[in-house]
């Protein structure tokens, strides 16, 4: 069937299974490549708002909490009030959720996922508790990034380990009665207690929905695809014209050349300039010609004895 066809379509049949073949293995194999390169972008964004809170959090405790507020009210009390914004926790979680005003943040939810919180919401979920054991078993791992399982969607997460770092800490959260009377009027004496310096409490934890990783990937995936047509639509306009203008036109001159001199209404050259396949071809037909009429007049003289 393939023989059937003109010179042309058959042109096009060949470049348009070579584009397919090419798509085939650009999703087979780009698509674990891009899949790898969209969560190494989510995860860098993730990275440095985790890089960000944490800086927050160092802020608060050194210039708030052991700065300005310890000179103005060591009792770190305002009218009986707790004063919260003292707190690393409590002003990175604040930093946060203004964060998450902005359109493009919107879907990020940060965590500080603990096994004895303070603030009860802190409080680490079964697969947040396997990853803070994981961190105070094995001191040295610093990080972890995976995919986890939700009824309301896969999220992608990042977490790092929360140590507590210094001893200004443990001013709240070694024992109730060391801490402020206010904490406790405000966050009770159950949680966040008993911690130990440089012990591992919790994981600072940044979740995104998974479906913004393939997303990503999927975007990148249609841009690669949208080059290579974009790429094979003008290497096919250019076949398409090489072919018409250097094979197709010489050809369907020929032959009606050909038919022309056949039928004896044309007696003159076949005209091609070029010195490609087609112009050696034009010179045999010519050659033909001459000697077909060669030939031909031979006969003419000689008719009785050809
Ligand atoms: C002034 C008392 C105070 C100090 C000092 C303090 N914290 Fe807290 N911490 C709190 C309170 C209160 C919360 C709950 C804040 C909230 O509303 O989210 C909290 C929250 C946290 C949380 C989140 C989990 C939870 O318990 O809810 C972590 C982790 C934490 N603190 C670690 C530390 C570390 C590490 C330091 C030292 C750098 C520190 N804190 C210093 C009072 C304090």
């Amino acid at each position: 069937m393939f023989q059937n066809l003109k010179l042309g379509v058959k042109l096009n049949l060949i470049l348009l299974s070579v584009f397919l073949v090419i798509i085939l293995i650009n999703g087979l194999l780009l698509s674990n490549i891009l899949q790898k390169n969209a969560e190494q972008e989510v995860k860098d964004k993730a990275l440095v708002l985790m890089e960000t809170m944490t800086s927050v959090r160092e802020y608060t405790s050194q210039q708030v909490n052991q700065g300005t507020i310890k000179k103005l009210s060591p009792d770190l009390e305002i009218d009986g009030q707790f004063i919260k914004t003292s707190v690393p926790g409590y002003s990175a979680r604040e930093v946060f959720s203004n964060l998450r005003e902005r359109e493009q943040y919107s879907d990020f939810f940060y965590k500080e996922a603990t096994l004895n919180p303070t603030y009860i919401p802190d409080k680490a979920d079964k697969f947040e508790t396997k990853i803070v054991e994981n961190f105070r078993a094995q001191p040295d791992i610093k990080e972890k990034v995976g995919f986890r399982q939700l009824d309301a969607g896969d999220l992608f997460y990042i977490a790092r380990p929360l140590q507590v770092n210094d001893e200004s800490c443990l001013v709240c959260h070694s024992t109730p009665d060391r801490a402020p009377a206010s904490q406790i009027k405000t966050y009770g004496d159950k949680g966040g207690f008993g911690w130990e310096l440089n012990e591992i409490v919790g994981a600072q934890m940044i979740q995104v929905p998974a479906s913004r990783v393939f997303e990503e990937a999927r975007r990148l995936q249609l841009l690669v695809i949208g080059i290579l047509a974009a790429g094979f639509v003008i290497a096919a306009v250019i076949l398409n014209l090489f072919l018409k203008f250097s094979i197709i036109t010489p050809l369907t001159k020929m032959s009606k050349w050909s038919r022309d001199v056949s039928t004896g209404s044309s007696d003159a050259d076949f005209e091609h300039k070029s010195n490609d396949e087609i112009g050696v071809l034009a010179a045999s037909v010519n050659r033909l010609k001459v000697s077909l009429e060669m030939a031909m007049n031979m006969l003419k003289q000689n008719p009785e004895n050809p």
